[in-house]
Parts: structure tokens; C-alpha cells; sequence
């Protein structure tokens, strides 16, 4: 760890950086992975924007570095990187041939083992995106009540419906009334003034933390009271905080939830599932996709849910959170006291009062071995064994003195 990049290296890096801006861009097409978004102010020529290979907890950058990721592809991957019995279903599934004009058997297998494990789940619909799961959800809410407002409060993907900004037109959003998180002042507020016309409300029910019991208490009362439809994002938080979702911790039973990330280990799927009642508008509403029930991604589900069914998988991710947790907060302390980590162990956040320091940190964390995630979650997985999280201890330890001397 920690040995400084060579000529040779820099070269290799600046040549695929200067490749990617030319044809991608942004540099990236996920906005997350976008070299300012990785590295903020702080990127040098020498900062590891693109991988070659991920396997475990670790991955190799272009110019051949292995760094210790905490990043985890962004909450998608709970096990590792390349876990062995999703390849091998993943490979067995591509060898089946895993589309045709027919929906695959297995479509009906994953939707049912999501009945058992997700407590609002009767139905299920398979996309590939999150932002699709959550437009699909939208549009169930709609169609349901036959109403158009939607009170909302969380990131739900890059749709129209939640996302305003260039290109996305003005009246897309014209119905849609962000709350913040956690207020129920401001979501009463919002129910007042929808009145009859509330379709529904989504919510992320962690953002940093979990949501207040009284926060969630009063969006399904609210719901309720004038029969709209109660959605949980729950893409970040299935199969990570419970399998079942924050839902299956704090007992606020949603009427549909949006699942994804985790859900298939990094293979592309998500889902909308929920009440039956709500469900069964998708039979008048339009929600498809060609690829939605292509089999490499709902194979890698199924594993996904069996692990989860033989270990406690998410009561793992605490435990080795916990450690994360541990590790960091030690490493940083002595040199970098404004730099703290906050949340839940299965998916904390770094947070510095000064973002300069923060951005600075991460840099020098590439270059002693570790891949931190800016201004996001750091993300537990199963392949942080007791020996990634010493060294990710000592590199950014290493890291946090390089900081602390500049
Ligand atoms: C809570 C939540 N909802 C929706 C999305 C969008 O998912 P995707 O990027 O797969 O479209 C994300 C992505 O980070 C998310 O965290």
C-alpha cells in the first residue's frame, strides 16, 4: 500500500481519462462514477477514475493499482465483488439463453420468494433500473387512485417525474411536492394542501438514518385517511438494513416498495412489489420493458434471496459495519478530527465540516490503497474480512497524516 504512482502509470491514467471525456460525456454514465464526483477538487492526474476487474472487496484500477473498495458499486454489491456462486448462476443462466418471446420460469420463482421476505409484497413486477422501479410505482399510484399529486421526499433516479432540471420539461414535476425528510411538519403541510387530489407519497425510509417511527407512522396515516397509495424506496435499504427492508424493522407497512441494488448483487434488476389491490392497475397501466425478466440478473437474485434465507446475511453487514466503523473513526481521530463517520454500520457516511478536507482525504485514501466514496455511503460488504479492514485502517490513517501535513 501506499507506493506512489509512477511516470508510467500517470501516463496510462491520463491517456484513458482523456479517451473517456472524448466519447462519454462527463467522463462516466453513471453520475456517481464521474471523476468530480469521485474526487471533487481534489483530483490529480494520478486519480483512479476507471477499473479493469472487481473481485471481493477489492478493485484494479486502469493502470493496475488494487485499492480496498468501500464504495461497493454504490450499495449494488452486499457479498463481493464476483462472488463465486452468483458468477457461476449468472454463467449458467447466459448459457441457458437467458431471453426469448416467452417470460422465463425463474421471473415466477424470484417474484415469489420476494413475496415471502418483503412484508408489503403480494405482487411483483421486474424492471432493470431503479429510476424505472420508482416511475413504475408513480404510475401505479396514479393509476390506482386516478388522482395525479404526489408528495415525495428522497432521490428516486435520474425520470422526469422526480428529477427537474435541463431538458426535463416544467409540467412534468408540476404535481410532484417534495418534502424534507424526517419533518412532519412540512409533510402535514403538504397533505393539506393535495387534499383529494394525493395519489400517493414516496419516501426513502433511511436517508443518512433511519426515518423517525413517527415520521413513518404519520405518511401511512396520512395515506390512509384519504385512501392514497404509501410507496417505500427501499432500493438502497432490501437486503442491506433487513431483508425485508426498513419496513420489516419498524413495522410501517408500505403499500408498494421499490427494491433494487443488493437485490441481484450487482446484476442489473429492480422491482416494484407490493398490495395486490395496488398492484393489479399494472394490468390497465403500461409498465414494460424487453429486457425486464431476462434471466442472468434474476439467477443472481435467486442466490441472492436463497443466502439470505440459509445466513443472516444483513446481521453480517452490521457486524462487519460495525468493525468498518471502528477502523475508520481509529484511523481518523488523531489526524482528522473534523472528519467523522455517522449512520447506520451497514451503510455509514464520511462527514467533515470542511469539504476541502474531505475531498483531500479521499485522494490520499486512492493513493495509500482505499476507495472512499465522497459525500455518499461507505458501504459494508460480506468481503470486508478482518484483514481488508486493517489495511483500510492503516492506509487511511496514512492518508488522514498526508492530509493533516499538506
Ligand atoms: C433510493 C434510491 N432510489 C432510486 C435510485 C435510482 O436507482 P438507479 O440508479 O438504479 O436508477 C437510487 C440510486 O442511487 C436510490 O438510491
Amino acid at each position: 500500500m501506499g507506493s506512489p504512482v509512477t511516470e508510467r502509470a500517470e501516463a496510462t491514467l491520463n491517456a484513458w481519462a482523456q479517451r473517456a471525456s472524448r466519447v462519454v460525456p462527463g467522463g462516466a454514465s453513471t453520475g456517481s462514477k464521474r471523476p468530480d464526483a469521485l474526487f471533487g477538487e481534489a483530483a490529480t492526474s494520478t486519480t483512479p477514475t476507471h477499473m479493469r476487474r472487481a473481485f471481493g472487496c477489492r478493485v484494479e484500477t486502469a493502470d493496475g493499482r488494487i485499492l480496498i473498495d468501500l464504495t461497493m458499486a454504490l450499495g449494488a454489491v452486499a457479498f463481493g465483488y464476483a462472488d463465486p456462486e452468483v458468477t457461476e448462476a449468472v454463467q449458467e443462466a447466459a448459457a441457458a439463453g437467458p431471453v426469448s418471446g416467452l417470460s422465463p420460469l425463474l421471473e415466477i420463482e424470484v417474484a415469489e420468494r420476494l413475496t415471502e421476505v418483503v412484508p408489503c409484497a403480494e405482487q411483483v413486477r421486474f424492471l432493470k433500473t431503479g429510476a424505472e422501479a420508482t416511475a413504475a410505482a408513480i404510475r401505479l399510484a396514479r393509476a390506482h387512485t386516478g388522482r395525479d399529486v404526489i408528495i415525495a421526499s428522497g432521490y428516486f433516479g435520474w425520470h422526469d417525474w422526480s428529477n427537474p432540471g435541463p431538458g426535463v420539461p416544467h409540467s412534468a414535476s408540476v404535481d410532484v411536492r417534495m418534502v424534507p425528510f424526517n419533518d412532519t411538519q412540512a409533510l402535514d403541510e403538504a397533505v393539506r394542501e393535495a387534499g383529494e387530489q394525493l395519489a400517493g407519497i414516496i419516501v426513502e425510509p433511511l436517508v443518512h438514518d433511519v426515518a423517525s417511527t413517527e415520521w413513518l407512522r404519520a405518511v401511512r396515516a396520512h395515506c390512509d385517511e384519504l385512501g392514497a397509495v404509501l410507496i417505500f424506496d427501499e432500493i438502497k435499504t432490501a437486503f442491506r438494513m433487513h431483508q425485508g427492508g426498513v419496513q420489516a424493522l419498524c413495522g410501517v407497512i408500505p403499500d408498494l416498495t421499490t427494491l433494487g441494488k443488493a437485490l441481484a448483487n450487482g446484476y442489473p434488476l429492480s422491482a416494484v412489489v407490493g398490495r395486490a389491490r395496488v398492484m393489479s392497475s399494472a394490468r390497465r397501466a403500461w409498465i414494460s420493458s424487453t429486457l425486464a425478466s431476462e434471466m442472468t440478473a434474476l439467477a443472481a437474485a435467486r442466490v441472492v434471496l436463497e443466502r439470505h434465507a440459509r445466513t443472516d446475511v444483513c446481521g453480517a453487514l452490521a457486524r462487519v459495519g460495525t468493525k468498518l466503523q471502528r477502523a475508520l473513526t481509529k484511523a481518523l481521530a488523531p489526524h482528522a478530527p473534523d472528519l467523522r463517520m455517522e449512520g447506520p454500520p451497514q451503510m455509514l457516511r464520511l462527514v467533515a465540516d470542511n469539504s476541502v478536507m474531505l475531498d483531500a482525504l479521499v485522494v490520499a485514501a486512492t493513493e495509500e490503497g482505499v476507495l472512499l466514496k465522497r459525500g455518499a455511503y461507505q458501504f459494508a460488504a460480506l468481503a470486508h474480512d478482518d484483514a481488508a479492514l486493517a489495511s483500510v485502517e492503516s492506509a487511511v490513517h496514512a492518508a488522514a497524516l498526508r492530509v493533516r501535513a499538506s
